[in-house]
C-alpha cells in the first residue's frame, strides 16, 4: 500500500536535504562569529606586580601565571608592571608592557565590563595604595569598566602573617638544619606599611627564633639580624628573598661579591652563608595565597 501523500512531504527529498546541508555548512562560519547580547560577558584577570628588569625573572613570573590560568580557566590573563623605569627599561628594548591603568584601559576598549586585578606585592605599601587610586579612577566610567575587583597583596590580614610565617617556616626546614638560622631579605619602604616586615618577623620567631628577618631599605636592617645570630650562637646562616621574584636586589644586594651585598656582610662576621635565591613567586603554596585573594576580591564585591 503506498504511503499517503503527507507523510511524505514531512521529509525533505536527498536533494532538499543537500541544499540544507549546504547552506548551513556555508553559513557556519557566519553562525559561529556571531554575538548576541545574551553571550555570558567575558572575564579578564590582570596580574599586577612590581616588575622586574631581570629577563630570568621572567621565568617566575610565568610560573605565577601559569598556576592563575589554572585557577581561573575562563579568564583572559593579563600582565602590568607598576614600576614605571622597569617598563621603561623594556620599552627601550622593544617590549611593550602596560602600566595598571593602560592595562584596564585596553580592556575597556576590548569591551570587558568586569575584570580582577591581583597585586602580586608582598606589602600595601606604596605601590598598592596607587593600584587602589587607580582602580577608583577608572571603575565605572561611561562605556567603561563596571566593576574591577582589586585582590590584596600578599601580607593584608592576622592570617596571611600566620600562614606566611608558617609556609616560609617549613619550607627552610626542608632545605636548612635546625640549628641554621634562616634569614628572609625583605625590600623595605618609607611608606607606613613598613611595620609589616616588623608584624612578619614576630610571627616568624614564634614560629621558630633561628626565622629572621631583615630588610634592605628600612626596619628591621641587616644589623638587628647580625645582633640576633650572635645571641643565638648561630654559625651557618641562609639568605632568602622576601621578594616576588628575584630580581637585582637578589643578584646584586643579597648573593653579589660587592662587600656591601648581605652575604659578603655577613661572611666578614665569620658566619657561613648559604644562598637560597628562590623567590615567594617560585613557591606553589605561596602563590595559592595571592589567588586566594584574588577569588575573596571577586566573590566579596556587591
Ligand atoms: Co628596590
Amino acid at each position: 500500500m503506498p504511503e499517503p501523500e503527507e507523510t511524505r512531504a514531512q521529509w525533505p527529498s536527498i536533494g532538499n536535504r543537500f541544499r540544507f546541508y549546504l547552506l548551513f555548512f556555508l553559513l557556519l562560519p557566519i553562525l559561529c562569529t556571531m554575538k548576541t547580547p545574551a553571550q555570558t560577558p567575558r572575564k579578564a584577570l590582570i596580574l599586577t606586580a612590581f616588575g622586574t628588569s631581570i629577563p630570568e625573572a621572567w621565568a617566575t613570573y610565568e610560573s605565577i601565571e601559569k598556576r592563575f590560568a589554572e585557577a581561573f580557566p575562563d579568564y583572559d590573563i593579563r600582565w602590568a608592571f607598576t614600576a614605571a623605569f622597569v617598563r621603561k627599561k623594556w620599552r627601550s628594548q622593544g617590549r611593550h608592557i602596560d602600566s595598571p591603568a593602560s592595562a584596564l584601559a585596553r580592556l575597556a576598549d576590548e569591551g570587558y565590563q568586569e575584570v580582577s586585578m591581583q597585586s602580586l606585592h608582598v606589602i600595601g605599601g606604596h605601590e598598592y595604595h596607587d593600584l587602589i587610586k587607580t582602580v577608583r579612577a577608572l571603575e565605572g566610567l561611561p562605556k567603561g569598566l563596571q566593576r574591577i575587583h582589586l585582590g590584596r597583596p600578599l601580607l593584608a590580614s592576622d592570617e596571611d602573617y600566620r600562614e606566611l610565617a608558617r609556609i616560609l617556616t617549613r619550607y627552610s626546614l626542608n632545605h636548612r638544619q635546625p640549628e641554621e638560622a634562616w634569614l628572609m631579605m625583605g625590600h623595605g619602604t618609607g611608606h607606613g606599611a613598613n611595620i609589616s616586615y616588623a608584624g612578619l618577623q614576630l610571627y616568624l620567631q614564634e614560629e621558630d627564633p633561628l626565622m629572621l628577618l631583615g630588610t634592605l631599605e628600612a626596619f628591621p636592617d641587616l644589623e638587628r639580624a647580625i645582633r640576633i645570630l650572635s645571641d643565638k650562637g648561630c654559625k651557618t646562616v641562609w639568605v632568602m628573598p622576601l621578594l616576588t621574584v628575584a630580581g637585582d636586589h637578589v643578584v646584586r644586594d643579597m648573593a653579589g661579591s660587592e662587600s656591601d651585598s648581605w652575604k659578603s656582610r655577613l661572611e666578614a662576621e665569620g658566619y657561613t652563608v648559604k644562598i637560597h635565591p628562590l623567590p615567594l613567586g617560585a613557591i606553589p603554596e605561596i602563590v595559592d595565597r595571592w589567588i586566594k585573594k584574588a577569588k575573596t576580591a571577586e566573590a566579596s564585591a556587591p
